[in-house]
């Protein structure tokens, strides 16, 4: 019987079991804990117990974690359809030592990039930008603009703000109001060749000029592909490049952080890198059944792959982590939304989840209803810092606690038609109307979810959070035997995007086009100008 099989007979034989039972063991929630430095990881509201822990961690030794966890920290070329190293780490090891790729130490030049970063940082920072564009996509955007509005509390730098969709309104919206001579544009792109980076980018230069800025001072490129920097007219100076053993969605803590780091200045960039660090080590190091990004992903694994649950909510109760759920949805679903296993085969059951969710205590105001009563079970992943960074407001900061406890405490718990008979009966209900409204008041409770807690959302904190993320979805991806550092989903869009834009702009004709497509473009045709 293979460890998949066993866990789906747990599965299926813990069906009347609660998650409240569980709790009859009276060291369950310190069993089913973990921490990493002073983060604490609990998921005891899940109906894991220990056998199907133990099988799990089995699950994981044997899909050989381990062994493939060193390879990825040793250069191993792991991203095998790109023939790729995959070494986002190297670019926080900051006191590690060498980190060879094809037989060289690439730590030198990381180092190097990052001490011309910093230097160039500074400059802005004292120099007369009032604010910084970055202009990029996917990971080229999400993870610092994730981050900078993280950080707001230790941002003193220009204002930053961040422009990737195509649409003009997104920068049209972000230039109204700048002073061109005033602002630094960062075109951000790892290849720096994806159409809506440079059509904004142009954009941008177009803006700069006509409004009496200098987009040959103004202008800097943070890529791999420096001849295309170049050929954009970028002095050289201002252009900070990356290895292709970054990819996109892990690229946030080298040159693709520069905004990150003009925000909140390099001392504090610096801590950022060291929370990551931080996390590598103990993912390094840990024992499996000690170590968080393991046992997040395993976690994950019981509730999507084993119990059917095809989406999973991150709930940040941290408004300044608004974005980590897009954020967390390009790293987990663009890196483990695979229809295929290593060998090419067909994956034999269902790859990354849906990832979604939004910061409390909003959310519970919006789609907390579906979570507690509707027909769908969705695992929930709670965050919270035990302190928020406006003293003069602690009591906004236990109501946010309360909140956020509240929530896992009644999925788990529930509530019963008896309890919800005596709500309706307070209410003056009585006979069949109290037994029909007591009937919407129930909760069925025994849904899961797990908490992350961490002291305070500091760059060292938001560091080690990413990290944590990063490796979950590493052993996720190891677990499911699928390549979880490529993007080949992306691309028949792209080149489909590239032969419509002729047929759009009227130059060429709509006769080749799929009948709903060809309507589709009549339609904007006699509609648009
Ligand atoms: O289209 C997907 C993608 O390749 C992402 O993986 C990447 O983060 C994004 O596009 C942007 O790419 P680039 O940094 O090369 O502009």
């Amino acid at each position: 019987m293979t460890h998949w099989e066993t866990l789906s007979d747990q599965y299926a034989a813990m069906a009347e079991r609660k998650i409240t039972d569980l709790f009859e063991d009276t060291n369950r929630a310190r069993d089913f804990a973990a921490q990493a430095g002073d983060m604490y990881f609990d998921y005891s509201k899940t109906n894991i117990d220990d056998t199907t822990r133990a099988t799990l961690l089995a699950l994981a030794r044997d899909a050989n974690v381990e062994s493939r966890r060193e390879e990825m920290f040793t250069g191993v070329h792991i991203n095998e359809t790109e023939d790729r190293a995959v070494l986002h780490t190297a670019l926080r090891n900051l006191d590690g030592g060498a980190v060879m790729v094809d037989g060289k130490d690439v730590m030198p030049a990381v180092l190097d990039t990052l001490t011309g970063m910093r230097r160039y940082a500074d400059e802005v920072r004292s120099g007369h930008y009032t604010d910084v564009v970055n202009i990029g996509i996917g990971g080229s955007d999400l993870g610092p603009a994730m981050a900078v509005r993280a950080l707001a509390p230790y941002h003193d730098g220009p204002r930053c703000h961040f422009v990737s969709n195509v649409d003009g309104a997104d920068i049209a919206d972000t230039l109204r109001g700048l002073d061109a001579k005033k602002t630094l544009v960062i075109v951000a792109s790892k290849t720096f060749t994806t159409i809506e980076t440079m059509t904004n980018a142009r954009t941008a230069r177009a803006w700069m000029t006509d409004h009496g800025g200098d987009p040959a001072r103004q202008f800097a490129a943070l890529s791999t592909a420096q001849d295309k920097t170049a050929d954009f007219g970028i002095d050289p100076a201002r252009v900070f490049g990356f290895e292709d053993w970054v990819g996109g969605r892990y690229s946030v803590w080298g040159p693709i952080g520069l905004s990150l780091m003009i925000a909140i200045g390099p001392k504090a960039f610096d801590a950022f890198l060291r929370g990551a660090q931080a996390m590598d080590v103990h993912f390094r190091a840990a024992e499996l059944h000690e170590s968080l990004p393991v046992l997040l992903a395993l976690v994950g694994i019981w509730h999507n792959q084993i119990g059917g649950h095809a989406t999973r909510a991150v709930l940040p109760y941290d408004e300044r982590l608004g974005l980590l759920p897009s954020y967390l949805q390009q790293l987990e679903m663009e890196s483990n939304g695979k229809g295929v296993q290593r060998s090419g085969a067909n994956c034999p059951r269902h790859t990354g989840p849906v990832v979604w969710g939004a910061a409390g205590t909003n959310g519970q105001h919006a789609f907390y209803q579906l979570i507690h009563q509707g027909t769908r079970v969705i695992p929930c992943e709670f965050l919270l810092a035990a302190e928020g960074h406006e003293p003069e407001l602690a009591h906004h900061h236990q109501l946010l606690v309360a909140n956020c406890l509240a929530q896992s405490k009644a999925l788990m718990q529930g509530r019963t038609l008896e309890e919800a008979c005596t709500i309706a009966a307070t209410k003056g209900f009585t006979g069949d109307e109290l037994d029909r409204q007591a009937r919407h008041r129930i909760f069925p409770g025994n849904r899961p979810s797990t908490t992350l807690l961490y002291p305070q959302l500091d760059p060292f904190t938001l560091g080690q959070i990413i990290a944590l993320y990063e490796h979950r979805v590493f052993v996720e991806g190891i677990i499911l035997d699928i390549i979880s550092f490529d993007q080949w989903g992306v691309e028949l869009g792209k080149e489909l995007a590239t032969s419509l834009q002729p047929i759009v702009e009227g130059t060429k004709d709509a006769s080749g086009e799929d009948p709903s497509t060809a309507a589709l473009i009549d339609y904007i045709h006699r509609y648009g100008s």
